[in-house]
This record gives C-alpha cells, structure tokens and sequence, in this order.
C-alpha cells in the first residue's frame, strides 16, 4: 500500500519526514512524494531516496493514506475515492466541507480529535506542536521587545530582567515559562485550574492567585469556563500583574469554546511602554481585545502579536515531532497488512 503527501503553499511543515519514511517501509508500506515535498522544512528530495522514498513528478500522487499537517484549501484538494486523508482538519470551522468530502468517498481522520489519553500521547498532535509553538512565541515576543531579558550587572551599570507573565499554563504555556526561565528573566504565571500551580512552581515561575474558591478544572483535566465571580476578581489581579510585566504572552483556552478574554483595552493602556503582548489564541478569537489574527499591531506603545503559526516558524523540528506523532498513528491503524480502525483512538478521529 501507498503512502503520499501534498505540498501546501501555505503550510511549511511536513507530516512525512525521511526518517519516518524509513519506518513506514519497515512497515511494508511504499513511500512515494512529489518533488520538492520536504525543502520549506529543510529535508531534500535526496534525503527521502536514501531513506526508500520514490520521488514523483505528480502535485498528487495516486496512493491510499495521505498523510498531511493541515490542508489550506479543502475544496479543491482531489484525492482517490477510497482513500484516507490523516491531518489536521479543524473539526469544528470545517465540518461542512469535511461532511461532503466523506460523503464523496474519502476516509477522514482528523488528529486534533485525538483523545489526551496516556495511550495516545505518543500521537498527539496538539501537544507537540503546543510545546514548540510556546518556545517560539517566547522567542518572537523577545526578539520584539527592544530591551535585555536577563539581569545585566556591569561596570557600566545594572539592567534589571524583563518581567515575563504568562496566561494560561497548558501545553504552550508551560513550555513558555521554561523557555523564559533559561533566557533569565523572572516569570509569573496564572492558570483557572488549581493543580496548575504546582507545576509553575516546580519551572521555578511565580503562580498568580486569584482568591477564589472556584476551580477551573472539569471531568477529563481540561479548564472550564468560570463563574462570574470568579472573572470579577481574575481581572482585577491581572490588570495589576499587566501593569508590571514587560512581555506577556497568552494562551488561555477551553476546548470548543471561543478563548476567553482576559486582558482587555484598558489593561493594555496600564502596561509599561515598550511592552509585548504574544496572544497565542489569536486564531480562536483571542485572549487579548486587541488581538489581530496574523498580524503585529501596535498600541499606545505595546505590541501586540497574533501570529497563528508559531510551530510552522520552527518547520524543522515541528515537521520531526510532528512525522513521528503520525507514524505513530498510522502503526495503530495498520494492522495485519491491512487498514484497521477498530481501535478507540482511530475511532474517535474519523469525520463520519
Ligand atoms: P491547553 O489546553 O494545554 O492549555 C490551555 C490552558 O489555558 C489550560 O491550562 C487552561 O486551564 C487555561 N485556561 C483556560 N481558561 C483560562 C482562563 N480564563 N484564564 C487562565 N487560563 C485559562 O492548550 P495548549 O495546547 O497549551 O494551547 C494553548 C493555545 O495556544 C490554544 O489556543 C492553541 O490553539 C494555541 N496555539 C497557538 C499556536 C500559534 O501558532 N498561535 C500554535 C499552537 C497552539
């Protein structure tokens, strides 16, 4: 059976890389890319032939599994009746189109759909690409910030750190606040969910509480939204904590649901001139009122970013993490020589 992939204008990252290419053929199963399918993310045609890829002139070559990141244009994406297409899909803004695809034939697996169980960490796409996209929003966010990030003590005199705040200690934020850290700057942290604290601690931030009894956590570890209340006081203490920090950088959410906003005009006019503000949930409306999707704003002197390709800005590694959370995928799915999707994690992926 063949395995394939498209190449995406708009998508730097790849869902195949040369050393899971090598796997897929342990596997018994064939590798055929078109030409040029790797170099946004680094990887030549001659790596995947050394690896036991075929490299096709087709835009689309014909094959059974077509393993993507995430197809810009749906619509006028023409693969083989029968086939399966593994990707990322968003489930929830594309279900009209992805109803008529299956409709039309196609197998769909969409990997955001991918239960966070201990079983399917090892696939779990969100995850990786969150880890890598909370590093580079920090990155981004420093290279914006015209000033040092770690305490400077020189004969020359004293640079104090920049004050690194961090909403939202999920996947990304989480990996943000030790990215922060290793740079040297002093860091705080706030989560809706109470057993947040502990592993802000434990990278060494500061947690910022909000004196309520409500906790943010539901049934399944995700955050939920809060009561009234509860919102009331988490503004007060954010504006405070805004007031202070230096570079900021959201990534509050709770699944299917619109981000919550969390800093608002006012608070953005309160923060020290020459601040960054990285909103990580751009794409979802946005913790930040601000907030322009894809795009660097200023106001009143604060910066304000809205980048939603955070992982694609690092495709190399992105592409790496990304390729084996697939690979492993596809080794749950292919059994016995041939396609299965008897098994939980499968089933919960498939658009029907
Ligand atoms: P996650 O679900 O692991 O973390 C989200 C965190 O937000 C949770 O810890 C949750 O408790 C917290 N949260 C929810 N409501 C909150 C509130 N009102 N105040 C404070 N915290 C709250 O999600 P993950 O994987 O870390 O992703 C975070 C965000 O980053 C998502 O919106 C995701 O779509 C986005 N993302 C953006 C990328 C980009 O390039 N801009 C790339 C990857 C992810």
């Amino acid at each position: 059976m063949k395995i394939s992939s498209i190449i995406d204008e708009k998508e730097k990252r790849v869902a195949i890389t040369p050393e899971t290419t090598s796997k897929y053929l342990k596997l018994g199963l064939e590798v055929c890319l078109p030409r040029g399918y790797g170099e946004s993310s680094g990887f030549s045609d001659a790596e995947y032939e050394s690896a036991g890829a075929k490299i096709c002139s087709e835009k689309v070559p014909d094959a059974s599994l077509y393993l993507c990141v995430k197809p810009s244009d749906l619509k006028n994406l023409h693969l083989e009746k029968g086939s399966y297409l593994i990707s990322m899909l968003l489930p929830f803004q594309n279900a009209e189109i992805l109803k008529k695809m299956f409709d039309n034939g196609l197998n769909l697996c969409a990997l955001e759909k991918i239960p966070r169980i201990t079983r399917a960490q090892s696939m779990d796409v969100l995850s990786s690409q969150s880890n890598i996209a909370g590093y580079k929003a920090v990155i981004e966010a420093m290279n914006e910030y015209g000033r040092v990030i770690p305490l400077m003590m020189t004969a020359a005199g004293t640079v104090r750190p920049a004050k690194v705040l961090i909403l939202g200690a999920g996947v990304a934020g989480l990996q943000a606040i030790a990215t922060a850290k290793r740079m040297g700057a002093i860091v705080s942290a706030f989560d809706v969910r109470k057993v947040a604290k502990e592993q802000v601690e434990s990278l060494g931030a500061t947690f910022v509480e909000v004196d309520d009894d409500d906790n943010g956590e539901s049934i399944g570890g995700y955050a939920k939204e809060m009561s009234e209340a509860y919102k009331k006081k988490q503004a007060e203490k954010l504006a405070e904590a805004l007031s202070r920090s230096d570079i900021v950088v959201t990534t509050a959410q709770i699944p299917g649901k619109p981000a919550p906003r969390l800093i608002t005009k006012e608070m953005v006019e309160n923060m020290p001139s020459g601040a960054v503000i990285v909103d990580m949930a751009a794409e979802n409306g946005g913790n930040c009122e601000l907030t322009v999707p894809n795009q660097k704003i200023s106001y009143n002197q604060v910066m304000i970013i809205g980048y939603t390709d955070f992982a694609a800005r690092v495709a190399h590694d992105a592409s790496q993490f990304f390729a084996k959370n697939v690979f492993n995928f596809v080794s749950l799915l292919w059994k016995n020589n041939k396609i299965d999707t008897s098994d939980e994690i499968i089933q919960a992926t498939l658009i029907k």
